[in-house]
């Protein structure tokens, strides 16, 4: 494992599996020892859950590192940025307790997530036959405006007649579409230009020059932690395309989603839980057969945390977790929901696929192979007994050590953090 020599001024936290793998916990841990936390891609697709005390939080459009009050939260220019949720999450957090005074930016360069959008992401999913199972935010039909170069930028509201003028456009381009689609009712999204424009102000207050902050911060010796949403296998790229959100969700995406550099960036932690699970559509070649599918979900309390939709459970997929290390490059795998398997007498991983081509060890880019692959597994004695007060790795027993050594081993990376818990305390920090 690790010595923890590589603490300190840029840290990448980011999914390795089909997310949902606990990142928001773990940013919320290392956020104490940050100055910034900033969200850099994707929108209020995420569910970040955050237990503080008796309280949960479950953060889609704001930093999870907003519960440490002075640190300073941002939203990048990579991310799509939905300004209703935003605020209702920022006044939620508010009435809650949470100080967000002065401490939130957002990125003048940050595209806006308009109620259109999330309408046609719920009525073409609604049609298709070919469901991705998407979260219903609007995601896809935001990114396809960003790169179609039709978006409409966070400082693109500062000229209020062209603030008026762009969502108008765009409240029609919908309305076409959504006309192509059979849809002539466009409800609430009537009203989505008046609505963008009473909030205009507001947003415009917190806008800032995302890239330029961070920079200086770390010129100036602060420590900062971008946090990732979604998770290596939904990247737009690197994931199971189709069946993957529409967003650079890997690495690179950390520099590019917040306007750095990428050497800037020294430490890049993958999640993964301990075993694996998948909510939406697509392929998920370990997952278990329903009994044992049922246990770990009632375990491991499986449910969306944005849609509230049963996620599948899998054994851990080491061939997945290998190619996430390779390709965001991590220094490091944060292992989460350990003590999620402490019951089980027998845990298993997959270290290759079985496929009508021969045995694969890489991820491969096909569904079709994923579709078919069956897994090729270890199966390792369980521990049966209860990691929840463990606090350093001693403290684990003899085959939850021997499991987490084999993890390491199949990745060939190190670990650095594992939970055993929802709670803050529930960690043991390796490096
Ligand atoms: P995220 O989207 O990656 O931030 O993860 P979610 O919040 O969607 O889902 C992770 C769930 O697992 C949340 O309910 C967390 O409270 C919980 N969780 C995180 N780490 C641990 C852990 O080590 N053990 C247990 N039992 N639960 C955890
Ligand atoms: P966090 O950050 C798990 C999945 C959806 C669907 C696909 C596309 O909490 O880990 P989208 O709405 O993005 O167009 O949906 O991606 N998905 C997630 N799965 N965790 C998430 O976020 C997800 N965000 C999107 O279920 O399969
Ligand atoms: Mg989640």
């Amino acid at each position: 494992m690790s010595d923890g020599e590589n603490r300190g001024r840029c840290t990448v936290v980011l999914g390795g599996q089909w997310g949902d793998e606990g990142k928001g916990k773990v940013v919320d841990v290392l956020a104490e020892e940050s100055d910034i936390i900033a969200r850099y891609q994707g929108g209020a697709n995420a569910g970040h859950t955050v237990h503080v005390g008796d309280e949960e939080f479950i953060l889609h459009q704001i930093p999870s590192g907003i519960l440490h009050p002075e640190k300073r939260c941002l939203l990048g220019n990579g991310v799509v940025l939905d300004p209703i949720q935003f605020f209702r999450e920022y006044d939620e957090a508010e009435s809650r307790g949470v100080s967000l005074d002065g401490r939130v930016g957002v990125s003048l360069r940050a595209q806006l997530l308009l109620p259109y959008h999330r309408l046609l992401d719920q009525i073409r999913e609604g049609k298709t036959t070919k469901k991705i199972g998407t979260t219903g935010r609007g995601i896809g039909p935001a990114y396809e405006e960003k790169i179609g170069r039709r978006g409409i930028r966070v400082v693109d509201l500062k000229d209020e007649q062209e603030a008026r003028e762009r969502l108008t456009e765009g409240r029609e381009r919908a309305r076409a579409r959504l006309a192509a689609l059979g849809e002539t009712d466009l409800g609430a999204v009537e009203a989505c230009v008046e609505d963008a424009m009473a909030i205009r102000e507001r947003l415009l207050s917190l806008a800032t020059d995302v890239g330029l902050e961070i920079h200086e911060a770390i010129k100036s010796g602060k420590k900062i932690l971008l946090e990732g949403a979604q998770g290596t296998a939904l990247d737009i790229d690197h994931g199971t395309y189709p069946y993957v959100t529409s967003s650079t969700t890997t690495a690179g995406g950390a520099a590019s989603g917040s306007g750095i550099g990428p050497t800037a960036i020294h430490r890049i932690l993958g999640v993964v839980k301990a075993y694996i699970t998948r909510v939406g559509n697509g392929p998920l070649p370990t997952a278990l057969p329903p009994a044992m599918d049922e246990k770990v979900r009632t375990l491991g309390a499986e449910f969306g945390a944005t849609t509230g939709r049963p996620r599948r459970c899998g054994w851990f997929d080491g061939v997945l977790a290998r190619y996430s290390a390779r390709v965001n490059g991590l220094t490091g795998l944060v292992v989460t929901k350990l003590d999620v398997l402490d019951t089980l007498p027998e845990i298993s991983v997959a270290n290759a696929y079985r496929t009508p081509e021969g045995e694969l060890t890489e991820f491969p880019a096909d569904n079709r192979s994923l579709a078919n692959a069956e897994p090729v597994y270890e199966t390792m004695p369980g521990w049966e007994s209860s990691t929840a007060e463990a606090r350093k790795v001693e403290d684990l027993p003899r085959n939850a050590r021997a499991y987490l050594d084999r993890l390491e081993e199949i990745t060939s990376t190190p670990i650095d953090m594992i939970g055993v818990g929802t709670r803050r305390r529930q960690i043991i920090h390796v490096a």
